[in-house]
């Protein structure tokens, strides 16, 4: 087994454990009767049972149409990558090019973040992360997304983050900083500082749309300062 493999099950496992302290299960019995259909096994509230998959999380999404986004969407964007990503990236919501083609960063600041991604980062932005966002369909005019509309998407924001598990969730920019925080976030003081998602890294950056719009080296450098940071983490 190489290194990468063992680190790449070593981390598997961890994180199938911190899944079963989420459950409430802070400890592994190791009776033979063990049963573990057993209905008594205690479940941390908000908790049902095992993390669905993307797949599951996708289908239980259906044909949304639980805020007014649904409205004038063309399609749903829900997220793209792989699945077991060490790395996800968490934008704030599809513009016309991700809605017309319901794939995520895909756009000009799409090409960005690739950018970032391959040449900055040295990594496969299809095989190495998985790239989402706050909410899943186009709110009009590019606008940033209300509060209703993120209150009825985050749970399947949530249940993706779960179901991944990555070791690094990178968010773009400030709406999907303060989302996943829960609080309010001065970006550009805030950009670059580690903090924590439900016990997973978290790194604030700039979003690339604002990057492409305030195309400064001082800009450029931040961003890439930052990445530094979650490609060492990532490397850990
Ligand atoms: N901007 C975002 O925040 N997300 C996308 O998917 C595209 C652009």
């Amino acid at each position: 087994m190489t290194a990468n493999q063992k680190s790449t099950h070593l981390r598997q496992l961890k994180n199938q454990l911190i899944r079963l302290q989420d459950y409430g299960i802070d400890e592994i019995p190791c009776k033979n009767q063990l049963d573990l259909s057993s209905p008594s096994l205690p479940v941390r509230s908000g908790h049902t049972g095992i993390a669905q998959s993307l797949d599951q999380i996708r289908a239980e999404m259906g044909e949304c149409d639980r805020c007014k986004l649904c409205e004038g969407r063309k399609n749903i964007v829900f997220g793209s990558g792989n699945p077991n990503a060490l790395l996800v990236f968490v934008g704030e919501g599809p513009g016309a090019e991700e809605d017309e083609q319901g794939l995520p960063f895909v756009g000009r600041a799409g090409k960005k973040l690739t950018e970032i991604i391959e040449k900055g980062m040295g990594l496969n932005r299809a095989k190495d992360t998985y790239i989402c966002n706050i909410v899943k369909c186009r709110p009009p005019g590019n606008r940033d997304p209300e509060s209703d509309e993120v209150g009825a998407c985050i749970p399947f924001l949530e249940k993706q983050l779960q179901a991944i598990r990555p070791k690094v969730i990178v968010t773009l920019g400030k709406p999907a900083t303060e989302t996943l925080l829960g609080r309010k976030v001065a970006i550009t003081k805030e950009r670059g500082q580690w903090q924590e998602y439900k016990g997973i890294k978290l790194m604030p950056t700039f979003h690339p749309a604002y990057l492409l719009r305030a195309y400064t080296l001082e800009n450029r450098k931040a961003v890439h300062e930052d990445m530094k940071k979650v490609l060492a983490e990532l490397k850990r």
